[in-house]
């Protein structure tokens, strides 16, 4: 099939699922081989060398995972695309393809805990430095650039600060410096933004969660744009995703399970169908909320008056995704609201087809200090949730419920 001419509900099910190529399967084939067997010395010589194409070991490449890759590069309209174990892996591999020791990296200070660490920690110890700023404000990417900055990254929808950044001013600054801007569109995934379409150039996600959307495998991606002028001196001059796949990529193990691909495929085929009843289902769930007297705040760019209604209007397709926190009168409330939930889970995911909770000052964010915490928008006082797909009156009074038993 063509891809140009379809939107993307048809894409998720169609794009480069070729039957005729794999012995009529409807579905995705699972390559489940670690190597891959050649008929002479020569013709393996000839891929190892580059000198021809194939597949060496699934380390590196395997088919059913260049199926996954090829259909998500299609989405974001990338040039092309790597699967990863997670997302931390995708996230891993993009960064330290392009900062090395001595390098520099500027970073939204809102971001997930688990990518605020790594570039906060573990790559310092690497010798790479972030400077944290606030997402929200795109002069302060401009003001930490140095000459050794490889790269910018944000996050579409801050998790759990639920911020939204302007993906287009953040870019135009990037561009201007010619430093390549990733953006982190899990939380929003390509049924709401499709981030090169604001200049972002590397897209991630964690396909973890609402691109497999059932909570049933770990997985991530690197979406080359196709927008970046790889050439220059500063990046190695090499196809960024030739160049995070014969190293990085290749070296640290990040390999995605084949099965893990099929899973995730599958999930992805009803992206939109499930979106759509996320993000009015978590719309339905702010509203009651917004209203409730024992909930001092909600945060969801939904809302009209939130802060971020107009820059989240503009770039996600009138869409708010359904990411939302909401605050009660302190931590021992919200544990009790917490455990008084019939239908919601309390668990460290998002994007599941479950409605999900947690209280991440006391979970996901104990590991930083009170600054970073204000930072990321977490308080005491904090309850995030993940909108599921369920009935929303089920979700809604199981909500309803939890808080008259406060
Ligand atoms: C926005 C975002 N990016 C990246 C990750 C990391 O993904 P994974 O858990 O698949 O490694 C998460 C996980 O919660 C996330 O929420």
């Amino acid at each position: 099939m063509k891809n140009k001419k379809y939107h993307i509900d048809t894409l998720l099910v169609h794009a480069e699922n070729k039957p005729e190529q794999n012995r009529r399967s409807t579905t995705m084939p699972i390559y489940q081989t670690t190597a891959f067997k050649y008929n002479s010395s020569e013709e393996i010589s000839e891929v190892f060398n580059g000198e021809a194409a194939g597949n060496i070991y699934t380390r590196i490449s395997n088919p059913t995972l260049e199926i996954l890759e090829k259909k998500l590069a299609v989405l974001e309209d990338g040039l092309g695309a790597i699967v990863a174990a997670s997302g931390m892996a995708a996230i891993t591999c993009a960064v330290l393809t392009l900062a090395k020791n001595g390098d520099h990296v500027v970073a939204g200070n809102s971001i997930f805990g688990g990518t605020y660490s790594f570039f906060d920690k573990t790559i310092r110890e690497f010798g790479i430095d972030t400077a944290f700023v606030d997402p929200a404000d795109a002069g302060q990417f401009e003001s930490a650039i140095k000459d050794n900055t490889k790269a910018f990254f944000i996050e579409t929808i801050g998790n759990p600060k639920i911020d939204v950044p302007d993906i287009a001013a953040i870019a135009k600054i990037a561009k201007k410096n010619n430093v390549p801007l990733i953006v982190d569109s899990t939380v929003t995934t390509p049924y709401l933004v499709r981030p090169k379409d604001f200049g972002a150039n590397i897209v991630i996600h964690s396909t973890s969660k609402f691109i497999n959307g059932h909570g049933n495998s770990l997985g991530g991606v690197i979406i080359d744009c196709g927008n970046f002028d790889w050439k220059d001196e500063k990046y190695g001059a090499l196809s960024f995703l030739i160049k995070t796949r014969k190293a990085v990529f290749r070296d640290f193990g990040a390999c995605l399970s084949p099965n893990a691909a099929f899973l995730t495929d599958i999930g992805l085929e009803t992206l939109s169908l499930r979106m759509e009843r996320h993000c009015s289902n978590a719309l339905a769930l702010a509203k009651f909320l917004e209203k409730h007297p024992k909930v001092k705040a909600v945060s969801f760019p939904g809302l009209a008056d939130n802060r971020f209604h107009n820059p989240a209007k503009k770039q996600f397709n009138g869409k708010f995704g359904s990411l939302l926190t909401f605050r009660l009168k302190d931590r021992r409330q919200c544990f009790k609201a917490i455990d008084s939930l019939r239908l919601a889970y309390n668990l460290a995911n998002i994007g599941d087809a479950k409605t999900l909770v947690i209280h991440p000052a006391s979970t996901l964010c104990v590991e930083f200090n009170d600054k970073e915490r204000e930072n990321m928008g977490v308080s005491d006082d904090l309850i995030r949730v993940s909108v599921g797909i369920e009935y929303p009156d089920d979700i809604i009074d199981d909500f309803s419920q939890a808080l008259e038993a406060i």
